[in-house]
């Protein structure tokens, strides 16, 4: 089957990854949310680099402005777990369906998965360039620190 990845260097990549079984650890970490305001509990999950799994949920607040996306637990989850970066990336509503993560947490994804990092979207798995093309990451600052040498 053609692969939906884009910029990745081979399906092989896509395919070696247990989505389905990231799946139901995003649909596991639903049980975790908390939001109480907007009743749209996320469940996100996945794999660092060296094959841990790790999980988030969202975390909302009264003040409904600095509600902590699911993304942001499973930030914390991997650089409290000793770091690494994101391998491949799902995140579900309460469906259990796969949904986009929000502009912010592709920024975030960005910073701790780069460009390879693998994302299922409802569309299919794809890579972080096709989820935030053209992305600013730490190469824009190492880019000017150099330059003014
Ligand atoms: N939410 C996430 O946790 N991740 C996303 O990528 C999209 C939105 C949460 C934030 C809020 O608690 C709820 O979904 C409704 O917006």
């Amino acid at each position: 089957m053609e692969s939906d990845v884009d910029s990745v260097d081979s399906a092989s990549s896509v395919d070696s990854v247990d989505w389905e079984n990231l799946r139901a650890a995003a649909r596991g970490a639903l049980d975790k949310a908390y939001a109480p305001y907007s009743h749209y509990p996320v469940g996100a999950a996945a794999f660092a680099d060296d094959g841990r799994l790790l999980t988030g949920a969202n975390i909302e607040n009264a003040a409904y402005g600095v509600t902590l996306c699911a993304e942001c637990s499973l930030v914390s989850a991997l650089v409290m777990s000793g770091g690494g970066r994101f391998a491949a990336f799902t995140c579900v509503n309460a469906l259990g369906e796969t949904i986009m993560p929000c502009g912010r947490c592709r920024q975030i994804l960005w910073e701790h998965g780069g460009p390879e990092l693998l994302v299922d979207t409802p569309q299919g798995v794809v890579a972080m360039t096709e989820v935030l093309p053209q992305a600013f990451g730490p190469g824009d600052l190492d880019h000017v620190r150099e330059a003014k040498r």
